[in-house]
């Protein structure tokens, strides 16, 4: 299994592009599922989770073309197989979202129910508590959620919190349900937004995009369109933060601010100089960074996919900092490997207290997710001596060339099989 050698090499200065959001990427492929006309998809994200989802479409007999740079065509006219098998739903919890598609086009999908993960249970009772309101007849059987529905129809459905694959699941759906859906409660995640507009160009009737009510008339059929995936916010804030620890400057390419403004804020906060223009964003860092106080929320505030990566950077923070965890229960697996580099955190339930260290010192650490893994990585970019982080499979299920972006900046990472 592949890891990753770091070790500290001072200030990083220079450009990084930022690769299109694996978050939006995966539910637009799903997307393609509700047209039998070709949907293409530029700026997506070369990262396993994209591989994982296009052999899902593979296997239910969806056509697809790539030149394997970013560019994809899918041509869903011949579904013949309607399951997400467990073999690959169990590597990617994201396979759920075949499921509203699937059913609203074809009037059945199967589904390997996800089960739990590293970072909490999650649990899929909204998906299916919604397509339920939408008509549709659901049933647990083997591990399976098996869902049929001759057509979904319109229906108000208020959901009891704000799921981000849940709202794309249910929109997806009521694209092609006879009446009006109403979804409140929606998840306003750029990601979900970026799935709405390129769903309107496909032909849905769509209102409200970008607020917590979404309200869908159902249409006949949808049509293909060409739709470029939105930038990763995510993995723009990730080497924000990297350079907020290892200081320099670095200017983000092909990035949108507009859509991680409380990142950036908290990174100003933290004592970085920060500019953006439209699809810019340059960090200027001379001083240790302060230490920021974390409660991760639904969009606009604060992402739990970038609370583990402002932790490495409260770890060498001057100060103390309190992170609290409101999304998933169980999001702080990198406390003790954060600890075992050095730093002085301490978590209990939701809530992690940081008291920042001077150094770190490089260690073997590994993690069990994806942005668990990325603070490691950043660690490992200001320890002493070397850091080995092991199991970097679940980093490439969502960074793209992680060790060849910092490579580029100044970092000396080097992947070793
Ligand atoms: C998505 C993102 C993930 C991000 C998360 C929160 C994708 C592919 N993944 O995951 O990177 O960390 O949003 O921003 O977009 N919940 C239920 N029942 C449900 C659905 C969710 O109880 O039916 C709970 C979850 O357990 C969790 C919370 O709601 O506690 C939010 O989860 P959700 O927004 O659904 O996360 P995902 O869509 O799985």
């Amino acid at each position: 299994m592949d890891k990753l050698k770091i070790t500290a090499n001072g200030h990083l200065n220079g450009e990084i592009v930022i690769s299109g959001a694996k978050n939006a990427a995966l539910p637009l492929m799903c997307a393609a599922l509700l047209t039998k006309e070709r949907l293409h998809l530029t700026n997506v994200p070369m990262l396993r989770d994209v591989k994982t989802t296009q052999k899902l479409l593979q296997g239910m007999g969806a056509r697809v073309m790539t030149d394997n740079v970013h560019e994809f065509e899918f041509d869903c006219s011949r579904i013949n197989n309607t399951c997400a098998p467990y073999e690959l739903v169990k590597t990617m919890r994201a396979s759920i979202l075949v499921l509203g598609p699937t059913l609203s086009h074809f009037g059945e999908a199967q589904v390997s129910l996800p089960g739990g993960c590293a970072i909490g249970s999650r649990p899929v009772d909204q998906h299916l508590k919604g397509l339920e309101a939408m008509g549709a007849e659901i049933l647990i059987e083997h591990g399976y959620v098996k869902a049929r529905a001759k057509r979904l129809k319109g229906a108000r459905i208020v959901m009891d919190m704000v799921t981000v694959t849940g709202t794309e699941n249910l929109l997806m759906a009521a694209t092609l349900a006879d009446g009006i859906t109403v979804l409140e409660n929606a998840a306003t995640e750029p990601e979900v937004t970026d799935l709405a507009d390129c769903l309107v160009k496909m032909g849905a009737d769509i209102q409200g995009i970008g607020t917590r009510t979404l309200t869908i008339r159902g249409v006949e059929k949808l049509h293909g369109c060409s739709h470029s995936v939105v930038p990763d916010r995510i993995e723009a804030g990730t080497f924000l933060c990297a350079v907020a620890m290892a200081g320099g400057k670095v200017v983000l390419r092909r990035a949108a601010p507009k859509t991680m403004q409380v990142v950036l804020d908290k990174l100003t906060e933290a004592g970085a100089i920060i500019e953006a223009g439209d699809d810019w964003i340059a960090i200027d860092m001379q001083n240790r960074p302060k230490a920021v106080d974390i409660r991760t929320l639904p969009y606009p505030a604060f992402p739990t996919d970038m609370q583990a990566q402002f932790m490495a950077m409260n770890a060498i923070a001057e100060g103390s900092s309190k992170i609290v965890e409101t999304i998933f229960e169980n999001r702080f697996m990198h406390v003790p490997e954060l600890n075992r580099m050095g730093a002085d955190i301490s978590a209990e339930g939701n809530t992690a207290i940081v008291k920042g260290v001077e150094k770190l010192s490089g260690a073997t650490v590994m993690a069990t997710d994806l942005r668990a893994s990325a603070c490691l990585v950043l660690a490992g970019l200001v320890a002493q001596g070397e850091t080995i982080v092991e199991r970097i499979y679940h980093l490439d299920r969502g960074y793209e060339n992680i060790e060849q972006k910092l490579g580029n900046v100044g970092a000396r990472i080097e992947r070793i099989s």
